[in-house]
């Protein structure tokens, strides 16, 4: 898997058009909220962001001999940010007719009680992360089961491959199978193993993972709050006003509570680092709410749209200031690409009269989900200092895209092409901390050095 010329001590130097942002380029991408150098190079020392800017200038400090890796046609940008996903619903992803909570009692539950078996965990995250490696993602915020070897399984896997990577065990003490229900004591006493075991441990975060308000009992959520306040560093990830039954039923389940949100609330799982995946129905209260806690929302459009559950409400949210990002939420969600899930999110706010342009569709995918996490010092952008997990998009990756890009009149227009046209073909290379984890050959056939660089323009 590992590139076996890949050096990731010392320096190198990846020479393509170059794009991170600095701030939410928000509909007009005002000048100073990213960087866009059309032949840029990203120098990366032990790992880490060195330098990214225009390749003229930088390539005029370094020696002559310095081997340059050239990326002709790609744009090179920080890795996907996928802030909502499930590993162990890989089997089920397009596992369809239904909504959300049939779907969860005919397909997920099921699949979920065979992640009880560490080794049919360990298999699968294998091939979840091999599949994020191949989408470019390169961190995300993960659901495993309420089996602790299924965290286990999850975070050793991402560990071998020096992934950041944030994930939790599911709570669930009602209102699901017997076979994936446990008493609340049980499920707090393993989260707290799992959280001093892999908390912090390298690039690994632990989520406190309460399912949704309706599989745990007040007991289970009051235990989740109590870890949430004795853990502060931990994030909280949980699913919130997906679908209009599944609210209904919230409402009678809690029926003290204003709203979905202030079930969460009332228990404390409503702070930083906490991330609500859905948040479509939710009124003006509730947002501002999350905003003003620094609560997070992941947007997750392939599987609002796939579930029939509803259309996010970007302006609302901006209305709000309440930040969000994208999530795949696959199994839910119908494919690991954040760029297919860019041209779902582009198509949601048409139709709802509203806009994502595209530079904040990719804003969304590393910088903004980065903040959402609270991780924007150190993933999402180019800085000096980032660390160098990195992505290359070819322009030319089919014929289509090739033809199309090429009479793009703007970045806006070729990043547009980029994300309604592009999916998993288009990533020629994932790079996690300057070591080449997807991508074929292109690491020999690119080298060149500084001296014959003149004539081997991106
Ligand atoms: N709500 C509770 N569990 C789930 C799940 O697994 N997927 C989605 N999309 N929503 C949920
Ligand atoms: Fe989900």
């Amino acid at each position: 898997m590992v590139h076996p010329t890949d050096s990731p001590a010392g320096v190198q130097v990846h020479r393509g058009e170059v794009l991170h942002f600095l701030s939410d380029p928000g509909a007009d991408a005002p000048a100073g909220s990213f960087e866009h150098f059309p032949d840029g190079v990203l120098i990366v020392r032990d790992g880490r962001i060195d330098a990214a800017g225009p390749a003229d200038a930088l390539l005029a400090k370094l020696p002559a001999d310095t081997p340059i890796t050239v990326h002709a046609g790609c744009i090179l940008m920080p890795g996907f940010i996928d802030t909502h996903i499930h590993y162990p619903q890989l089997d089920v992803i397009a596992s369809g007719g239904r909504e959300l909570l049939d779907w969860l009692r005919d397909y997920t539950f099921p699949e979920e009680r065979r992640f009880a078996d560490f080794a049919h965990a360990s298999a699968v995250a294998e091939i979840f992360l091999d599949e994020l490696m191949r989408n470019g993602t390169t961190t995300a915020l993960v659901f495993c089961t309420v089996h602790s070897p299924s965290v286990e399984a999850f975070f050793q896997a991402a560990q071998r491959r020096k992934l950041r990577m944030i994930a939790g065990k599911v709570l669930m003490d009602r209102n699901c199978p017997d076979y994936l229900a446990e008493p609340a004591p049980a499920g707090e006493q393993a989260t707290r193993e799992l959280i001093e075991r892999w908390h912090g441990r390298e690039r690994l975060s632990y989520a406190i993972t309460p399912r949704f308000a309706p599989t745990s009992s007040d007991e289970q959520l009051a235990s989740a709050g109590r870890l949430a306040r004795e853990y502060p560093s931990t994030y909280i990830h949980s699913h919130l006003a997906e679908n209009r039954n599944e609210i209904a039923w919230v409402s009678e389940l809690f029926p003290q509570a204003r709203t979905y949100l202030d079930v969460y609330d009332r228990f404390g799982l409503v702070r930083e680092r906490s991330v609500y995946a859905h948040c479509l129905h939710m009124d003006a209260a509730d947002r501002a709410r999350m905003a003003e806690a620094g609560a997070a929302a992941s947007f997750c459009p392939t599987s609002n749209l796939f579930l029939g559950s509803g259309l996010f409400d970007l302006a609302a949210a901006d209305a709000a200031r309440l930040r969000f990002a994208l999530g795949t939420d696959v199994g839910g969600g119908t494919s690991f690409s954040l760029l297919r899930t860019m041209a779902d999110a582009y198509k949601v706010a048409q139709l709802s009269g509203q806009r994502l342009a595209p530079l904040r569709a990719f804003y969304l995918a590393t910088l903004g989900a980065a903040r959402c996490l609270g991780l924007e010092e150190r993933i999402g952008q180019f800085n000096p200092g980032a660390e160098a997990d990195f992505i290359a998009l070819d322009r030319r990756a089919t014929p289509l895209i090739a033809r199309r890009i090429e009479h793009a009149r703007s970045l806006s227009e070729a990043l547009l092409v980029l994300m309604t046209l592009g999916d998993e073909r288009i990533v020629r290379g994932t790079w996690v901390l300057g070591r080449r984890l997807h991508g074929g050959d292109m690491g020999d056939r690119a080298q060149s050095s500084l001296r014959s660089h003149a004539a081997e323009k991106p």
